[in-house]
């Protein structure tokens, strides 16, 4: 009997979603003869009626070096804590997953690949304990998730951190400017730190070494002393100061349940304005990170990740996640993949190579 293999993407998109939908539907046509159905917007299209379509090998054709997700995505639609308004005009979380799993069964849904970052596979991880055959594929260009050795997305996000960096630094340099580059980054500071060795950043702040202002000003101005009339400072929205908070704009309440960062680059900024007397800009990169085309490396990466995922549902190896080890692609317990989280190394390599290339760090 042919097998239905149901597909969404959810949480924030990502480049190289495209190519993993792709690489699942090539796969589950070509090399096993099953349907595929895309759930539209993540769990949302599973909520209420559902919204999905089938995938044919022509709706996949060309979209491989397309950023964004053919699907469309959802943040907000966590199935077991569902927002609805009520008639008062006031919102309620209420648990819809009874809803997911009959969506699924009229689907006819033999398994669901759900790809995503943490929140996403949380859930995924959930409806596999309630019965569903489920296959996990990791995303997110903060590359922050421990069970695999990199996400797709990631190095794509370095790269355009990167040029950023180089072209901010010609605006500094000429017009004698300390530049703040806010790039994103909640827990884990990996798109700071390889940016900024990559694009020369004189500074680097991230949420694994909470800064010291002192420390940066004495830094810059010793730079400032030794000639260099311009710095370039990369702050991931997630750092902060020893002795403070990181900067929010939405608490978790007001914003479905996970907090909104956003704004430590302009308050580095200002003071850094106080201290070092010299004109300073902030330049917050927001979504331009994750928008656009992936690069070779993540489209390969992305590809092999929707293949061994078809392949996962072959073997009927579910509640299982892809994963890069080493160079293989294999299959994680999604359990043990939502539960450790990839943070960067304060006394690791890659820090110290920083360091000793003379990028302060905050401390
Ligand atoms: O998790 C990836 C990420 O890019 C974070 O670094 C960032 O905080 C978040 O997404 C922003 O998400 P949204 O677009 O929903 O505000």
């Amino acid at each position: 009997m042919t097998k239905t293999i149901a597909i969404l993407t959810g949480g924030g998109d990502c480049p190289g979603l495209n190519a993993v939908i792709r690489g699942v539907v090539r796969t589950a046509i070509r090399c096993y003869g099953w349907r595929v159905v895309g759930i539209e917007d993540g769990f949302d299209g599973l909520v209420g009626n559902p919204r999905y379509r089938e995938l044919t090998l022509g709706s996949v054709r060309g979209i491989l070096q397309r950023g964004g997700t053919i699907l469309g995505t959802s943040n907000r639609g966590n199935p077991f804590s569902y927002a609805v308004e009520k008639d008062d005009g006031s919102t309620e979380l209420i648990d819809v997953s009874a809803q997911v799993l009959d969506n699924l069964r009229q689907i006819g849904a033999d398994a669901l690949i759900a790809v995503g970052g943490d929140g996403t596979l949380k859930i995924a991880q959930a409806l596999y304990e309630r019965g569903v055959p489920v296959i996990g594929v990791p995303k997110t260009i903060d590359n922050d998730l421990r069970a695999t050795d990199i996400t797709f997305g990631y190095r794509t996000a370095v790269s355009i951190v990167t040029e950023a960096l180089d072209r901010l630094h010609t605006t500094a340099e000429s017009h004698q400017r300390a530049i703040v580059v806010e790039v994103m980054g909640r827990d884990a500071g990996w798109i700071a730190l390889e940016s900024g060795i990559a694009g020369s950043a004189d500074v680097i702040l991230i949420p694994e070494i909470p800064y010291a202002m002192e420390r940066i000003c004495d830094a810059l101005e010793a730079r400032c002393q030794a000639g260099s009339r311009f710095s370039i400072v990369v702050v991931a929205e997630g750092a902060y100061p020893i002795a403070g908070d990181k900067v929010r704009q939405k608490q978790a309440a007001e914003n479905f349940g996970v907090e909104r960062l956003g704004g430590i680059g302009a308050a580095v900024a200002a003071e850094l304005n106080e201290c070092l007397g010299m004109e300073t800009r902030v330049v917050t990169l927001g979504h331009l990170q994750r928008g656009g085309s992936p690069t070779p490396y993540d489209r390969i990466l992305a590809s092999r990740f929707g293949v061994r995922a078809a392949e996962l549902i072959a073997a009927s190896s579910f509640g299982q996640m892809v994963a890069l080890k080493g160079q293989s692609v294999t299959g994680v317990p999604i359990a043990s993949a939502v539960a450790q989280l990839n943070r960067v190394d304060p006394q690791g390599e890659l820090v110290r190579t920083g360091e000793s290339l003379a990028i302060n760090f905050g401390r």
